[in-house]
């Protein structure tokens, strides 16, 4: 394994003066359960983001991922508070809230049925934070471009369900785009499609990103998924999560399957599925190299 295609760990916070587009430090979260007893979820997870990037986190089913991934967006699970203890922060801004310049992307995609694509991707526009960003006529300019990058102009005027899971994930992933976020937290967003299609959207995905380059965290279960997108790949733990690898890739985008079936690449698969099994096996990895 080459030092080039295998980055050092990334764990501790860079000594720089700037600070980091993205940092989550001693993050906890525990939750309630039914007998009253406490769950701890996270424990003491440090996380800094220092430039626009895709990042990929894996970790067994259930281990908190989701958890942390919301929390990095400043979303409150319902009724919970959040983080338990710990301090999200945005260019060194405390984020206790959902923040502007973050948008999240899930598995289902959340759009509106009773609306067409081009009036999904424009939704968020009518909130009076974004009214209050963007005139009406940037807006619009900014929706009908988005739509020729995601290559669905000519879906415009038609509805969710007259779509492919795949054409509703574009649909999304523009409603994200469109906002210019500067971190882009998505929840196993393509775990739903089948494999041609999600092929075609982690292309998509890696040319939006250099044309929009933000801090992606993709949360995602497959391996051979986190190790094609990825500039870092990080692994959590069983429950309570804690950071159990952390290492970057640095081999350019577009990564070719030549490079995936490569020596290098076998070597940080191994590191990563062994990582998962020795959390338990009750991961629903899947293994696709
Ligand atoms: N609002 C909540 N209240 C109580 N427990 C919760 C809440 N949200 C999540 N949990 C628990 O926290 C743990 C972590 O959940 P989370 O959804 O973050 O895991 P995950 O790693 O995303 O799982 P998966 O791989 O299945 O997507 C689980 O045991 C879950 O039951
Ligand atoms: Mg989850």
């Amino acid at each position: 394994m080459t030092a080039a295609a295998l980055g050092k760990t990334a764990a501790a916070p860079a000594q720089t003066a700037a600070k980091p587009l993205v940092a989550a430090t001693d993050i906890v979260q525990e939750y309630e359960q039914p007998d009253g007893k406490m769950l701890r979820v996270l424990d003491s997870v440090n996380l800094t983001f220092e430039r626009p990037s895709i990042n990929m986190l894996l970790g067994p089913s259930g281990c908190g991922k989701s958890t942390l991934l919301r929390m990095l967006g400043g979303v409150r699970p319902w009724n919970v508070a959040t983080p338990t203890s710990g301090r999200v922060e945005i260019d060194g801004q405390a984020c206790v809230g959902p923040h502007p310049d973050t948008v999240m992307v899930f598995q289902h995609y959340a759009n509106r049925p009773d609306m067409t694509v081009r009036e999904n991707v424009l939704y968020p526009f009518g909130f009076s934070e974004w009214k209050r960003r963007v005139p009406p006529k940037e807006a619009t300019e900014r929706v009908d471009q988005m739509l020729q990058e995601v290559g669905l102009a000519d879906k415009r005027d038609q509805y969710p369900s007259q779509l492919s899971g795949g054409q509703n994930q574009r649909v999304a992933l523009a409603r994200a785009l469109v906002l210019r976020p500067r971190v882009l937290l998505m929840d196993e967003p393509f775990g739903a499609l089948d494999a041609q299609t999600r092929s075609n959207m982690q292309d998509l995905l890696c040319r939006l990103h250099a044309a929009h380059p933000c801090v992606v965290v993709f949360v995602t279960h497959d391996v051979t998924e986190a190790l094609l997108l990825g500039d870092r790949v990080i692994v959590l733990s069983t429950q309570p999560a804690r950071i159990i690898d952390d290492f970057t890739i640095t081999e350019r985008q577009p990564r070719s399957q030549q490079w995936l079936m490569g020596a290098d690449v076998r070597v940080m698969y191994e590191r990563v599925v062994a990582h998962l099994r020795a959390s338990g096996g009750r991961g629903n990895m899947r293994v696709t190299v």
